[in-house]
């Protein structure tokens, strides 16, 4: 699928599929009254018959509507003119993009890209369309059987052009395009990873992908550590999480050194746990499989850096994925166990449930000890609490550099993919007191409360020396049983508003 960025007349285009947008209450956008202007009123009397009052979410197509030179032009509602905002351009796209599938268009040209809203600018609205529509191409599908593989058909869609009123838009419509896309794609390659099942999805074969990526990109290079590596730098509390399991655990290094020589990385650390059963302290069954989600945070370490390698940022950034999976056996770590992890401090296990802050913590420490980071943001699938907390909307945040932080819920803000911090006073830090550790891994008084941020209280134990933020995606990593590639998109804008910022200083 190719996208353009153009600027031209409406009923003047070629193509198999027109799109132009209706408001509530059957009003035209501009670029739909030049169609029904060009169609001698074809347009108001469809409104005026009430096939297409224009309420947000719906589509209808017409064919062959006289004065353009379009097969078919899909009419898109928008809500209420004045409530139109971020939400309402998104549901358009996303039902424009959804439609337009259903039809045999091999092009189209959108002017839905032509709608003003409020602080956004060219680039932003061409960004979010071309994000959409890579959303929904997005197909899952290398685990059927050839036979059913065979069967399903890929979209037609060849060609898809979002229109911007004036040609003086077009470089910051295409400079939209070309960073949406590179964003898809690394979300796309997070979604695939996170699909896949949990035993082909393994410590070695995410190794492998890392090796796989750093041939792809010709400009990212890899290392894995191994358990003996693991042992040798004193990584007590990841060894024990993979102590468990007959898949030997992994440390996946992934370097994208393409900044100044003396510019320190910004580090992204993500849970890369390809299953989780809890361990001793065993999950109920019920949605259990969801569990082979439980490395999404490593995931979108992949996603990130193939994305800024697509866009050749000048930067330098470094991704580690600590990868285990967490399952009960009689070498498995258990209850009331004790352990050294990399920085000296003794761990309680109190529960071998919560092992993400167990192999994140040795994984942060290696980062710290490793790179000096800049900055360093880890991603994990790392508690239910925070999907009590936050749904599926936003990702929870936590950091110890307001200014880190800040930028982090920016970037979520301007891509569409959300964050919401969550405290880290150190009044919750009095609930890890373990009776003859250092650290318990759960909280030991009032077991229930603000689970999300002991989960991040826990992992800023580590990360005392470093700015540091944690993104907490267990409600937002995959919507129902489909990865959805988050934080990807937050992540990738934080990257390059990072590096644009550097080089306005
Ligand atoms: N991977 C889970 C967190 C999770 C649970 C993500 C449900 C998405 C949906 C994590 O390892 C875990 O089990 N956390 C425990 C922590 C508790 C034992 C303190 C949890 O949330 O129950
Ligand atoms: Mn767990
Ligand atoms: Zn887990």
């Amino acid at each position: 699928m190719e996208y353009f960025v153009k600027s031209g007349n409406p009923e003047k285009q070629r193509v198999s599929c027109l799109i132009v947008g209706v408001f509530e209450r059957r009003t035209l956008t501009p670029m739909a009254e030049i169609i029904d202007l060009a169609s001698d009123g074809l347009l108001s009397s469809v409104l005026r018959r009430g096939d297409m009052d224009g309420k947000p979410g719906t589509t209808l197509v017409l064919h062959n509507v006289p004065g353009t030179l379009a097969d078919r032009v899909m009419l898109v509602g928008l809500g209420r003119e004045r409530n139109l905002d971020e939400a309402s351009y998104r549901k358009a796209l996303a039902a424009s993009s959804k439609a337009l599938q259903a039809t045999g268009a091999i092009d189209a040209a959108s002017y839905l890209t032509h709608l003003s809203i409020k602080n956004r600018d060219y680039q932003w609205n061409v960004k979010q369309a071309v994000l959409i529509s890579q959303d929904t191409l997005y197909r899952f599908d290398a685990c059927r059987g050839a036979k059913a593989r065979e069967e399903l058909s890929p979209s037609k869609l060849e060609r898809y052009t979002f229109d911007v009123p004036r040609r003086s838009d077009l470089p910051a419509g295409e400079s939209g395009a070309k960073e949406a896309l590179a964003i898809a794609h690394g979300t796309a390659l997070a979604k695939t990873l996170a699909n896949l099942p949990g035993n082909i999805c393994t410590p070695a074969y995410l190794a492998e992908q890392a090796r796989q990526l750093a041939e792809n990109t010709g400009s990212i290079t890899t290392r894995v550590l191994e358990q003996a590596d693991m042992q040798a730098l004193g990584m007590g509390a990841l060894l024990a999480v993979a102590s468990g399991s007959r898949q030997p655990p992994k440390l996946i290094i992934m370097e994208y050194l393409h900044g100044a020589a003396d510019e320190k990385p910004i580090v992204l650390v993500g849970k890369g746990l390809t299953f989780d059963a809890g361990g001793i302290s065993i999950k109920p069954s019920a949605a259990m499989d969801e569990m082979k989600f439980d490395m999404c945070g490593g995931a979108s370490v992949f996603g990130t850096l193939q994305a800024i390698a697509e866009l050749k940022l000048p930067m330098n950034v470094v991704g580690i994925v600590p990868s285990s999976e967490n399952l009960p056996d009689g070498q498995a770590v258990k209850p009331g166990d004790i352990v050294t992890s990399m920085s000296g401090q003794t761990i309680e296990v109190l529960n071998t449930d919560a092992e993400g802050r167990l192999i994140l913590c040795d994984a942060l420490t290696y980062a710290e000890q490793t790179y000096d980071p800049a900055y360093c943001i880890d991603m994990a699938t790392l508690t239910g609490a925070c999907v009590v907390a936050l749904g599926s909307i936003a990702s929870g945040l936590m950091s110890n550099h307001s200014p880190l932080g800040r930028a982090l819920l920016a970037a979520g803000e301007q891509i569409g993919d959300r964050a919401w911090e969550l405290p880290l006073w150190p009044e919750f830090d009095e609930n890890l007191k373990s009776e003859f550790a250092d650290i318990a891994n759960i909280a030991t008084k009032g077991a229930r409360e603000a689970g999300a941020i002991i989960g991040g209280t826990f992992l800023h134990r580590f990360t005392k020396k470093m700015k540091w933020a944690h993104l907490d995606i267990a409600g937002t990593a995959w919507q129902g049983k489909r990865a959805s590639g988050r934080p990807v998109p937050l992540l990738v804008q934080y990257l390059i508003n990072t590096q644009a910022r550097r080089t306005d200083e």
